[in-house]
């Protein structure tokens, strides 16, 4: 008996014995609420917190002609889900699929789980089985949606480096772990700004460093956690690193590609060849979706030239790293130009050949004059 069930009149202890009407009244009315009403199951704590010992309490359990009862995950009956048997009579629990090592059942039809997990979480439905009686099921069930609440634990700010660059887009992501999912609000320099998981904010300004935070907080349990960075924004942006995979390409063999490795993750790589910009679609030439790589496909040496990278944002630009390619490629067929097989004295002659382009052979003096050589 607990002290909500006082009467009007007084204490039952203080005050001795009742008058024998009334304390049928009184046993009258306690059989009335123990009738099997409403088979119900109350989680206690009604707020668990991870970690914590869990009870899983029935009201309305029926004892009498009771064969066993079992506990289930989920709201089905299902074997695959069944957590333990008991069995009235021995008061003996025997484990299903479903059992973790954590739930005991005890005679009263409750269930314990100790150190509850996240993924406890859930619907548990209990089972009554009784001795066959003429009058139709022996069977009754019901269940309730069981949470368990965590976090949020401190949340995990991404990107994780810090240094922004003038006019690019910053955006920032927020991660706190908890159940149910939690609510985040970021704070700009000490002030509170915009909620949701992730901020951006386009084309940041230069020259100043700033501290943001996101505080998250578990919409149930009220509990909240906060991570901060601070952002610098700087002005420059500092040249590129430029790779070739292949320094000596061979003609008509080889693909090179050049990778231009940015100083900061977030801006635009520009390609350059002789001062000009670089576009996808150019016949033998290949671009990565992100523009970091430049690929040139069987080189001829027409390539051999040189090639810069810049970083860039919509307002400022880094200064260009240069590679020079250099083909391998000859030697080609000697071409003779006329192709006469004999030669007046006096005409010239070209003949094409090795990795020399362009021979000029002056016939004057048999075929033996001097050799200009032309690059
Ligand atoms: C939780 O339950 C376990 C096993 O029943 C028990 O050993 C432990 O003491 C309980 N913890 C608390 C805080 O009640
Ligand atoms: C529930 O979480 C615990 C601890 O994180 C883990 O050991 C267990 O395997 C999980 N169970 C299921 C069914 O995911
Ligand atoms: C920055 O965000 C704007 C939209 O506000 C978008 O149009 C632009 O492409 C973004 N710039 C970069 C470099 O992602
Ligand atoms: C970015 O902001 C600067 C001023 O801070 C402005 O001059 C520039 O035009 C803006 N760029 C874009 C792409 O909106
Ligand atoms: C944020 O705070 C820093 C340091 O106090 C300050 O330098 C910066 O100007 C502030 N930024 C804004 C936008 O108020
Ligand atoms: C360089 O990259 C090209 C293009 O992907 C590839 O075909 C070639 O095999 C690579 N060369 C070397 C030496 O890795
Ligand atoms: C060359 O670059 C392309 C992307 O443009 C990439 O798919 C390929 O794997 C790269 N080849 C080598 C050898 O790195
Ligand atoms: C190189 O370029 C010249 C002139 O543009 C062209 O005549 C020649 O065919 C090219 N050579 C190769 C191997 O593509
Ligand atoms: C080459 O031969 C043609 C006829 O075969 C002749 O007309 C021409 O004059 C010759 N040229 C030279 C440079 O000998």
């Amino acid at each position: 008996m607990n002290e909500h069930m006082k009467f009007p009149f007084g204490d039952f202890q203080r005050n001795g014995p009742w008058p024998g009407h009334l304390l049928t009244a009184f046993l009258l009315c306690f059989q009335l609420q123990l009738t099997p009403a409403e088979l119900t199951i109350t989680p206690i704590p009604s707020r668990p917190v991870e970690g914590e010992n869990i009870t899983l309490f029935v009201q309305g359990f029926i004892g009498e002609d009771l064969m066993s009862f079992n506990w289930f995950r989920g709201s089905t009956t299902d074997l695959a889900q069944q957590i333990l048997t008991f069995v009235s009579m021995s008061g003996t629990q025997s484990m299903g699929k479903a059992y973790t090592g954590r739930e005991r059942a005890e005679a009263d039809g409750s269930l314990h789980i100790s150190s509850s997990h996240l993924n406890d979480s859930g619907i548990y439905t209990i089972r009554q089985i009784f001795f066959p009686t003429d009058s139709g099921s022996n069977m009754v069930s019901t269940n309730v949606y069981l949470p368990v609440y965590d976090g949020p634990d401190p949340p995990v700010l991404r990107p994780e480096g810090s240094d922004f660059v003038v006019g690019s887009n910053l955006t920032l992501s927020c991660f706190a772990s908890s159940n149910p999912a939690a609510h985040y609000i970021w704070w700009v320099n000490g002030t509170a700004g915009p909620s949701g998981q992730q901020l951006f904010i386009p084309n940041i300004s230069g020259g100043k460093s700033e501290v943001y935070a996101c505080h998250a907080t578990n919409p149930d349990s009220g509990l909240h956690s906060t991570a901060e960075i601070a952002v610098s924004i700087s002005e420059t942006l500092t040249q590129p690193g430029v790779l070739v995979n292949n320094s000596g390409p061979v003609e008509n063999k080889d693909s090179v590609n050049l990778t231009c490795v940015p100083p900061k993750s977030l801006v635009a790589i520009v390609w350059f060849n002789d001062g000009e910009i670089l576009l996808s679609g150019r016949q033998g030439l290949g671009l990565s979706p992100d523009n970091r790589i430049l690929t040139l496909e069987v080189v001829t040496r027409n390539d051999s030239d040189l090639y810069q990278c810049e970083a860039r944002n919509p307002d400022v630009a880094s200064t260009r790293a240069p590679i020079t390619l250099k083909v391998i490629y000859g030697p080609d067929i000697p071409i003779v130009t006329p192709p006469n097989s004999t030669f007046v004295e006096g005409y010239a002659l070209t003949i094409s050949c090795f990795s020399t382009p362009i021979l000029l052979l002056s016939t004057r003096g048999r075929l033996m004059g001097h050799l200009s050589h032309q690059l």
